[in-house]
């Protein structure tokens, strides 16, 4: 998704396009990116050692070694969406295409903007180089330096990587990797979704339910929301009616990790919130269609019914196979997560407890996001607005006071996702807070606007910023409801 519109026009750089002496370089070029493509996809299949590799790697260094000999020293850079090898930028045909799209990816990803061989490759130097280097984790900044580290300790000193480059002022570039965090948002996100979709049919035909599947998508979550809380956020809005079990599972996991973030607890323990967070609502998958789609009051007995679903939560993580992966705290947070603050809500209890702290967590996410999005019986949810106006009426009771300053922290006086008429008499949604607090109610917003042909523009405004003078060039006038407007407001977080 374009957010940040590109208003400046590419500038030139140093590089040469290939010319007639140059084909040959750019064949062997694009043959190198082809061969290095498939060798990533290989190896992401079979380990090092394995025999299926052995004709993807000579062949490899059969092109690799080629183009060291002729030029000596070999570099392959990325500049923008090109790869560039020894200062020529290479062209890809159409069937080139999946390779340099597929390689540009999976570098950027790591943040690795280019690769310099300085010798000869031998066949153990490239094993060891490519597992090394499928194996980064994504985002990571320091990636180029753990590679080299990686293959010091092998003995390799004839690769030198760097990181993904700056060109074109730090800008641009910061406007790519939020890009491509974006891009890993919306793949997490989506995936999530998919993964909880599979474990709760799973569980309901009494099916073996990959729970190590959401522990992993977990941490790819924490590892987003560490870096770019509001990417994910962001994603809570799009509000599927017709999969809400699925959806309100992963934006209550959002909304948790979030608050679990700013409450400073551990990459460990932020990894059980958010399966526990995911697993919430589990115990409605063995209450009836029915009765959990019911336009109309639900009759005592079938409220009865419901209100068992912590139990029936408890009982199914429990009898999950994969027990190594759930611990007490786990189980607690999916027992306690109707309790209430003053222990009100449901199930009684026999004995007086404390709430634990992901049941505390995990209610205030839950009401937020359940207020917030249409259901059958309600087909008009309220406005995030609305939805922190009505929690904050009944904190103390129902919430942990501190737990919901610290929700509206994160979502911001004007939540993200709200509809607000600016003072220019534009109307915005609110993308994402502020960081400092004392921004509160000044956070960036999306323009809502159209070009000539009639599609949205992403123009995005801080409303800290200032005019000459030092007044504020925008200011948030009133909140409006979405619905009067017809404004999808999910289309714009996508
Ligand atoms: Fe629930
Ligand atoms: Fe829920």
């Amino acid at each position: 998704m374009e957010i940040e519109p590109s208003s400046t026009p590419p500038k030139k750089d140093n590089v040469k396009p290939p010319d007639g002496m140059e084909t040959e370089l750019s064949k062997l070029g694009n043959n190198l990116v082809t061969k290095f493509h498939v060798l990533m996809r290989i190896s992401q299949i079979y380990d090092a050692k394995n025999v299926a590799l052995n004709q993807f790697v000579n062949e490899f260094l059969e092109t690799i070694n080629r183009l060291i000999k002729e030029n000596g020293t070999l570099s392959l850079k990325i500049i923008k969406d090109d790869f560039v090898l020894n200062d020529h930028r290479l062209r890809y045909s159409v069937e080139g295409f999946t390779s340099f799209k597929y390689l540009s990816t999976q570098w950027k990803k790591r943040l690795i903007g280019e690769v310099i061989f300085k010798a000869l490759m031998g066949e153990e130097m490239l094993r060891h180089f490519i597992y090394a280097f499928i194996n980064l984790e994504e985002g990571r900044e320091e990636n180029a330096d753990l590679l080299k580290k990686q293959l010091e300790s092998h003995q390799i000193t004839s690769i030198e990587v760097n990181p993904l480059e700056i060109i074109e002022g730090e800008e641009e570039a910061f406007t790519l990797q939020k890009e491509d965090r974006r891009e890993v948002g919306k793949k997490i996100f989506f995936e999530t979704i998919g993964t909880i979709k599979d474990v709760i049919t799973n569980i309901k035909g009494n099916q073996y339910a990959d729970i190590r599947k959401l522990k992993r998508l977990a941490q790819k979550a924490i590892h987003l929301v560490i870096e770019d809380e509001s990417i994910l956020l962001g994603m809570t809005m799009i509000k599927n009616y017709d999969e809400y079990t699925f959806n309100h599972s992963v934006n209550v996991s959002i909304y948790s990790l979030a608050m679990g973030k700013r409450l400073g607890l551990s990459k460990k323990i932020l990894t059980e919130l958010g399966i526990t967070a995911l697993l919430h609502d589990i115990g409605k998958s063995k209450i009836p269609r029915e009765v959990l789609n019911k336009p109309a009051t639900l009759s005592s007995e079938e409220w009865e019914m419901m209100k068992k679903h912590p139990l029936m939560g408890v009982e199914i993580v429990l009898n999950l196979k994969q027990l190594g992966e759930i611990n007490p705290r786990m189980v607690v947070g999916v027992f306690d997560h109707h309790l209430m603050n003053d222990l009100s809500g449901y199930p009684r209890l026999f004995l007086k407890k404390e709430v634990s702290l992901f049941g505390r967590i995990i209610q205030i996410a839950d009401s937020y996001d359940a207020m917030t999005t249409p259901r059958i019986y309600k087909k008009i949810p309220y406005t995030p607005e609305q939805a922190l106006a009505v929690m904050l009426r009944e904190k103390e009771v129902h919430f942990d006071p501190l737990l919901l300053k610290i929700f509206i922290g994160l979502v911001g006086i004007y939540p993200i996702g709200s509809l607000v008429l600016l003072n220019t008499h534009e109307l915005g949604i609110v993308y994402k807070s502020n960081h400092d607090p004392k921004w509160l109610d000044r956070p960036i917003v999306l323009l809502v606007d159209r070009d000539v042909k009639g599609d949205a523009t992403k123009e995005l405004i801080d409303l800290t910023d200032t005019d000459r003078a030092g007044n504020y060039k925008w200011s948030i006038a009133k909140t409006l409801d979405p619905y009067k407007y017809h404004i999808d407001i999910a289309k714009y977080f996508l």
